[in-house]
């Protein structure tokens, strides 16, 4: 751990919601596993990507829902179920997220993460991907978004490397070969390099721009011909071909209108194809396609993988012999025909500007007031020996600090206020979590960690933490810190907490408290250890909120009284999740039920007041296909209470998603979406609403947490409750496989109350 510790590193940042771009100090990154730490070199600008993404950013909040209608269509679903400020406050979040900017870049390698054995510190590598290859001093990037830089290549003809990439996979979509002839439409970045591309491998270019200077550029390229006039095009391509056509078009314009499309289709030969790499408008113009029997594909950034998890998060490439070209291989190739010379960009470059002047080069490109076509951002070289960066273990004085001078030091003691540090603080702690701890009193926000700089400091700056970081480390080891929020995905749970438990904090862990039996079992012995003997013990609650409902609450009391052995039926219209989605990860999410039906199995526990001795549960459909998501569950709890989950996918998310029936001692309950909930007894009926959202009890499980803690204990629910909601779920996944019953064991010897 020689050398200095880095603060923080400078990073261009996008706010979606009012387009503002800025220079930011951000955390420095981390690598993790599978990834590289790269310090930038030198990064390009994607003036057409990157131009829309501000003028999108910038159009006001109507302008931004006319472009995204899918997503107005959500908040009106959202609306009719859960409230119009409900569904106002999530699609406000929503748009209130820092996107950083770049996605090509080049530089050398700082830190390996486990797990990559491909490249070494100091390597030179030209990096991909939006969220990775970003501008900014130092970049995460997972390990197949980068390559290494053959020699004889510069930084600067490195960092075309995504562009390039996304040119060649669009010569590859239209299986080019020696001796055809192909049209280029639009020639900008993307232009440029198919150009050279096509010529490399041995195809006649004509090529069509608005711009005279582009199109000379394109002709100084290989171009056999590049014009500005279409009917010219068509006349040169006539005769080119013997009047046959050209047997592919790729285009790489920009524009709304279907134009180029057209174009492509008229210039094409019978059976020709036509690729369209570039944002345009894709109304298929079925007559010239149907007339000619052209093929037609929209092609996919810079090849295969680029959108699959397990290829760029996991680092799973795919064997050459199924998939000879993908995202990685394309950028190894670009490359390759950069340093074999078929492929020049230093032409290409009009504009350079130091990371620090970042502005100009955007407001040059709103503004196009002068021609530009390749605009790099520069970083400055290292500085020796002394770059050796500590990233492991920032200490808290490390980590970036937020507003008021003075810090932690001038604020209240913890004594008297509980320090909440969070790790994580992705969508679930953004949109509802942390709204719902903001005002809560005696709560401190002290710090933030997450895996992303740039997220991380704008939840501080959003929300008033102290501190943030990239180091979770940070969080755990800060004095002041006394409360941990493990806000993470599911598969990581289970050792932070451990962790917390050994730095000696209060543990609040969202939900699911851990994936496997192993885990559970795990968990159990460092709670015991680490707690035994301490007075008052650490306060620990697992992310269950629904029991700490207003209507929860309101229901719960209804039925107080003596004699009444409760049935709870709960149904949950659960709406599908994109089958990429993380929460399917095996590592990361472990599925659904182990995900989600905690909560339920939490709320009936809360409703009965007894624990689960023994489930059953049932799939929907017969194979293995579909039914994962649908499922019928009964709980027999110890007490002889019954209790029964409709878990369902195949619903329609415009219907309520949450709705329980209780009966028992001649009365019946029910909860409509936590928003209504009614009491029927003796033919009375009772009922209380929420009348502006629906509340499943976010603030008050914070505010009840805090109380708790302040009054040093015990926890507002006993530690072994959490053990048996835990392993009622591993025992429902255990049904499934069986097909029978199964009784809910903990592990190890039965718990005892005084546990917590
Ligand atoms: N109780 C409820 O009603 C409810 C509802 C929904 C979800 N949840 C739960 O909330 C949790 C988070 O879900 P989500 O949808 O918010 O997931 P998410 O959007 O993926 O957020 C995960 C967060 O963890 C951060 N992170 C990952 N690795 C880290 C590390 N090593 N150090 C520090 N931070 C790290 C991520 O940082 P980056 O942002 O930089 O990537 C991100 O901020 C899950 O347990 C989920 O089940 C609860």
């Amino acid at each position: 751990m020689a050398g200095a510790s880095l603060r923080a590193v400078k990073q261009i940042i996008q706010s979606y919601r009012t387009g503002r771009i800025q220079l930011m100090d951000v955390p420095p990154p981390v690598p993790g596993r599978g990834a590289i730490l790269v310090r930038n070199r030198c990064s390009l600008v994607s003036a057409g990507t990157e131009k829309y993404m501000l003028e999108m950013a910038r159009k006001s909040l109507f302008g931004k829902a006319l472009a995204r209608p899918d997503l107005v269509k959500q908040a009106v679903a959202k609306a009719k179920t859960d409230g119009i400020l409900e569904a106002c406050r999530i699609a406000l979040a929503r748009l209130d997220s820092p996107t950083p900017l770049g996605y090509s870049c080049s530089g050398t390698v700082l830190e390996v993460g486990a797990g990559v054995e491909e490249f070494r510190r100091g390597d030179r590598v030209a990096c991909a991907g939006s969220g990775h290859a970003c501008h900014a001093e130092i970049v995460r990037v997972p390990k197949n978004l980068a390559v290494r830089v053959p020699p004889g290549v510069d930084w600067e003809s490195a960092s075309f490397v995504a562009l390039g990439a996304i040119a060649l996979e669009a010569l590859r979509l239209a299986r080019v070969s020696l001796g055809e002839t192909v049209v280029v439409l639009g020639l900008g970045l993307l232009g440029q390099i198919g150009v050279q591309l096509l010529r490399a491998a041995g195809c006649h270019v004509l090529a069509l721009d608005v711009r005279e200077e582009r199109a000379q550029m394109a002709r100084q390229h290989g171009a056999e011909a590049a014009v500005t006039d279409y009917s010219r095009l068509e006349t040169l391509c006539r005769g080119m071909t013997q009047g046959r056509g050209c047997d592919a078009a790729l285009i790489f314009a920009a524009t709304p209108s279907n134009e180029p499309l057209e174009q492509a289709a008229a210039l094409c030969r019978e059976r020709g194809r036509v690729i369209a790499a570039g944002l345009v408008g894709l109304e298929v113009p079925r007559k010239a396609f149907y007339e000619k029997e052209l093929e037609f594909a929209v092609s996919r950034a810079w090849g295969p993988g680029v959108y699959d998890p397990l290829y760029v998060e996991k680092g799973r490439d795919y064997p050459p012999a199924y998939a000879r070209w993908t995202a990685g291989r394309n950028m190894e190739e670009f490359l390759a025909q950069v340093a074999g010379g078929a492929v020049r960009l230093e032409d290409l470059i009009t504009h350079r500007f130091p990371l620090d002047r970042s502005a100009e080069a955007y407001e040059m490109i709103l503004k196009g007031k002068e021609p530009f076509i390749g605009v790099l951002l520069t970083y400055p070289p290292e500085t020796g020996a002394a770059e050796k960066i500590d990233l492991v273990f920032p200490p808290p004085e490390e980590s970036l600090r937020i507003g008021r001078a003075g810090g932690l030091q001038s604020r209240e003691t913890p004594a008297s206020s509980v320090g909440a540090g969070l790790i994580g603080a992705g969508q679930f702690a953004t949109q509802i979590l942390i709204p719902a701890m903001k005002g809560v009193r005696g709560l401190r926000l002290c710090g933030v960690a997450t895996a992303t700089g740039s997220r991380g400091r704008h939840a501080a700056e959003k929300f008033g933490f102290e501190f943030c970081t990239t180091s979770y480390e940070a969080i755990l080891n800060h004095p002041e810190v006394n409360l941990a929020c493990i806000l993470t995905r599911h598969g990581s749970h289970a050792r932070l907490v451990q962790e917390a438990l050994r730095a000696g904090k209060h543990v609040f862990v969202e939900k699911p408290l851990c994936l496997t039996e192993e885990e559970l079992a795990e968990i159990i012995r460092t709670y015991d250890s680490e707690t035994e003997g301490r007075v008052p013990k650490p306060v620990f609650m697992v992310g269950f909120n629904r029991r700490f409902a207003p209507l929860a609450r309101w229901l719960k009391e209804q039925f107080h009284g003596p004699g009444r052995t409760l049935c709870v039926h709960y149904t949950v219209n659960a709406g599908v999740i994109p089958p990429q989605h993380w929460v399917y990860d095996p590592e990361e999410g472990g599925g659904r039920l182990l995900g989600e039906v905690g909560h339920f199995i939490d709320f009936i526990q809360y409703l009965t007041g007894s624990v689960p001795a023994r489930v059953f549960a049932e799939t929907l459909g017969l194979g293995r296909e579909g039914g994962g998501d649908d499922l019928l569950i009964s709980l027999k709890m110890a007490d002889g209470a019954l209790g029964s989950i409709a878990y369902l996918s195949t619903g329609d998310r415009r219907h309520p998603k949450e709705r329980i029936e209780v009966f028992g001692g001649g009365a019946v309950g029910v909860i409509d979406n936590f928003k209504r909930a009614r009491f029927t007894q003796g033919g009375r009926v009772r009922e209380s609403k929420r009348w502006f959202r629906a509340d499943r009890g976010h603030r008050a499980e914070m505010e009840c947490l805090v109380k708790a803690i302040l009054g040093g204990g015990p926890s507002p629910v006993p530690f072994w409750e959490y053990l048996y909601t835990t392993q009622a779920t591993l025992a429902i996944q255990a049904s499934l496989r069986e097909g029978q019953p199964v009784e809910v064991r903990l592990p190890g010897p039965p718990p005892l109350p005084e546990r917590s």
